[in-house]
Parts: C-alpha cells; structure tokens; sequence
C-alpha cells in the first residue's frame, strides 16, 4: 500500500468545546470556523443551547454562530452524550450560575470520574449532589464561590479547564498547579480574549478583572485535531511508500508528543507552513514510510499523548522484530472512553502482536507477521481508528466489531484513509 496526495483533519475537538463555551458566556455574537462536526461537539452545543444559547447548526464547512444570551435554568437534564469534556467543563460553567441542572450522559460517560471535578468545585462553594457515586448523573446548584488554590491529582486539561471556566463564571481568582502541562488550549483562548490569565512561578492564575468575568465576543478558525491527525500519519508510517500532507494541523507543543516520540521510533514527520490561529500554532504535516524501533515513552511525556496511545501502541507492534515499547504510568487510559490500557493490549493479541499491561505500564512488543483478528472497540472511537489503520497493512484481516464511533471526533475518518491510498 502506497499513500498519496493530501488531506485536511477535521476541527480540534478540545478547541471546538472551548470555543462554543466561551462563545455562549461572551456578550455578542461571535463567528467559528473550522469547527468540528462530530458528536461530543454537538452535546457540547446541545447542552448549551438547554441553557439559553443561540448557536447555529453545525455542519461540514459552514460557519457556526453563536448570538450569546444570558444562560439561564434548563428545563430538563443536560446530556453529554459521550463526551467528557462536555461533562467535566460544563460543570465548572454551572459552578458560577445561580440555578441548578443535573447533568447526565451515555453508558460509557456514566462510568467516569467526576470527583477529580466536583471535589475542587465543591472546595469553591458548589453544591454538588451524586445520585451513583463518582460519576454521573450529577446535580450541581452554583452561585456565590471562593477563590481556589488547587494541584490537581492528575495531569488533565479538563480538570483545569473546569476550574478555570468556574473562575470566570464566578469572578473568582484560581490558581492551579498540575503534576505535568496538560494541554493549554483553555488557556490561550482565555489570553486571546483578553481575560487575565498567567502563570507564576510553575502555577496557572487567573484572575478576575473589574469587567467581571465579562467575556467579548470572537471570531476564532479553528485548526485541524492533532489527534485525528495522528491517524493519517500513522497510516503513512505504515505504508510501503508515497508520501502525504496533513494540512492545517494544531501543532501545540502539549498536544503533539505523537511527533517527538515518532521522531525516537524512527519516523520524522516534516511540519511545513508554521502559522497562528487565534493564539494557536498551525502547520502543514508530510509524512512518509518508516522502519520503526521500540522507545520508551516517560510518565512526563504521556499528557502531550494522551489521546495518542492507541496508534503509537499499534505502531510499536509493527517496529523491527522484539524491539520493545514501554508506554510508563499510562493507568488514566482505563478512565477513557473505554479501559483503554487494557482493551489495546487485549486487541493487539487479538490480532497476533505481543502487548501486556502490567501495574499502570503498557508494554508492546514489535512482530512481522501481518496482523488477522477480531477487534472489540467497546464503541471506543480511538480504538476503532488505531485498529483501522493496522488493517490497512498488506496481508492484513483485522475486523472491527464496530466502525461508527468514529462519528464521535473524526466522521469522515474511513472516507479519508480510503482516499490517501493508493493499492
Ligand atoms: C481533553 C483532555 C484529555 C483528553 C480528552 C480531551 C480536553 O482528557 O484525553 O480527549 O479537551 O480537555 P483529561 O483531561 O481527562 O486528561
């Protein structure tokens, strides 16, 4: 198999949910483009609209826009649907509001952490109330917060970013360390819209302004998902040549640890065209055939991946013959959207490859011989696009159990991974 030509990623999901949030608190009517069209975006969108906002319909290439009305109480339970993000960011939103709204989401949802969010917007003056423990269907009642001096357990942006929406909302001062970056996208959006937000001595402060927490409304070109990206490259990684341009790719640093550990794995994928979109920095991605040896990949390293751990482990199954790839203190991938520590190396047995998950470490083991199996993806969209990929290898049978949650980030994902190659 052979790749060739071009091809655009969709919208940045992180992006995508920040920029509708941010849209529905600012005063005026803002426009976004490039947004992403998949399902999380749109229960982000839902959800916002319960709450009074005025956002048109997201579709392929069309300009969304969002006429910001002051949110109010919503009628019924807000849905996130599949999307975590939706969940853990809308919850800091809610911790600033003077009402209450009990939100819920599908079955994989409802099996998530939420205390990592509750707990610290609780600590801000939150009313919280669990009906089924550390998870959804959560009831929050907002109004009156303290300010918040907090260091997250974990490395995740969403738990960050809920902190900081609950900061803005509530016109409270935060100030949050984490044990590693996670990703900054809240961040820059915030100093892009000229909201007080920087860091001091290792810590992210925000701080209210007199304009209290007033938001202005933005235009914002949202750039293509890194972690959708991901897939192509690896595709291209994996092929017997050819050559294929990923265009306008998000390329923050916290987000494109995939690249640095490509680049030990032996594939060094060019960034071209180097820009700036809305705060963001953007580039066009070639990348081409490459012999692939195993690395290990650091604890330190794993938020800059996060997302990206499906395709690389799939990747370290084809490197050169019992090279070996640690993946070290991968454990939050069991709190995806599935137990993705262990559903990837259960898959890759599956599949013939050599993969164990042993204590919070993932270990896969490279093999020549092409992959034949049955995949579940637990309807987990990353699975089924890492899994998707290792069938595109000559003399590869690899059967999906499912292929349509990749609606959930990257709709057009098997449209376009037929379309880059050329057999
Ligand atoms: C996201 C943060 C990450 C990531 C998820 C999107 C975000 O989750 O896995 O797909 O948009 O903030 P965690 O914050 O749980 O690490």
């Amino acid at each position: 198999m052979k790749v060739r030509g071009s091809v655009r990623p969709p919208g940045d999901k992180s992006i995508s949910h920040r920029a509708l949030m941010l849209a529905a608190l600012a005063r005026g009517t803002s426009e976004l483009q490039g947004l992403l069209t998949g399902a999380d975006v749109k229960s982000s969108a839902r959800v916002l609209r319960q709450l009074g906002a005025d956002i048109t319909s997201i579709r392929d290439g069309v300009k969304v826009t969002v006429h910001a009305s002051r949110i109010t109480h919503p009628a019924s339970r807000l849905n996130c649907g599949n999307s975590g993000t939706t969940a853990r960011l809308m919850l800091g939103i809610l911790a600033g509001q003077h009402f209450t709204a009990t939100l819920t989401g599908d079955a994989s949802l409802r099996r998530r952490p939420m205390r990592r969010v509750t707990e610290p917007l609780r600590a801000m003056g939150a009313e919280i109330e669990e009906q089924g423990g550390d998870a959804l269907p959560l009831t929050i009642r907002g109004g009156r917060l303290t300010p918040l001096t907090y260091t997250t357990p974990v490395a995740s942006a969403q738990i960050k970013s809920a902190l900081l929406l609950a900061g803005l909302t509530g016109h409270v001062g935060v100030t949050i360390r984490e044990p590693y970056r996670s990703r900054d996208h809240t961040e820059r959006l915030f100093v892009h819209l000229g909201l007080s937000l920087h860091e001091r001595a290792g810590a992210i402060v925000y701080e209210p302004s007199d304009r209290r927490g007033v938001v202005p409304s933005f235009h914002l070109s949202v750039p293509g998902d890194a972690s959708s990206a991901a897939f192509l490259v690896a595709a291209a990684v994996l092929a017997e040549g050819g050559e294929l341009v990923i265009e306008n790719v998000g390329v923050n640093p916290t987000r494109t640890g995939f690249l640095v550990v490509l680049e030990r794995m032996g594939a060094r994928v060019e960034r071209v065209n180097l820009r700036d979109a809305g705060g963001e920095p953007v580039a066009d991605l070639v990348a081409r055939p490459a012999a692939l040896r195993g690395t290990e990949v650091s604890a330190a390293e794993v938020p800059t991946l996060v997302d990206e751990v499906p395709v690389l482990a799939v990747l370290a199954s084809r490197a050169s013959e019992g090279s070996e790839t640690a993946f070290r203190e991968v454990g939050e991938l069991r709190v995806k959207e599935s137990n993705r520590l262990e559903l990837i190396a259960a898959n890759l047995r599956a599949v013939g490859a050599e993969a164990e998950a042993r204590g919070n470490d993932l270990f896969v083991c490279g093999r020549a011989r092409p992959p034949r199996g049955l995949v579940e993806t637990a309807r987990d969209h990353r699975l089924a696009m890492a899994f998707g990929v290792l069938g595109t290898i000559p003399g590869a049978d690899v059967r999906l159990s499912e292929r349509g949650s990749v609606a959930i980030s990257y709709p057009r994902f098997f449209d376009d991974l037929r379309t880059i190659r050329e057999t």
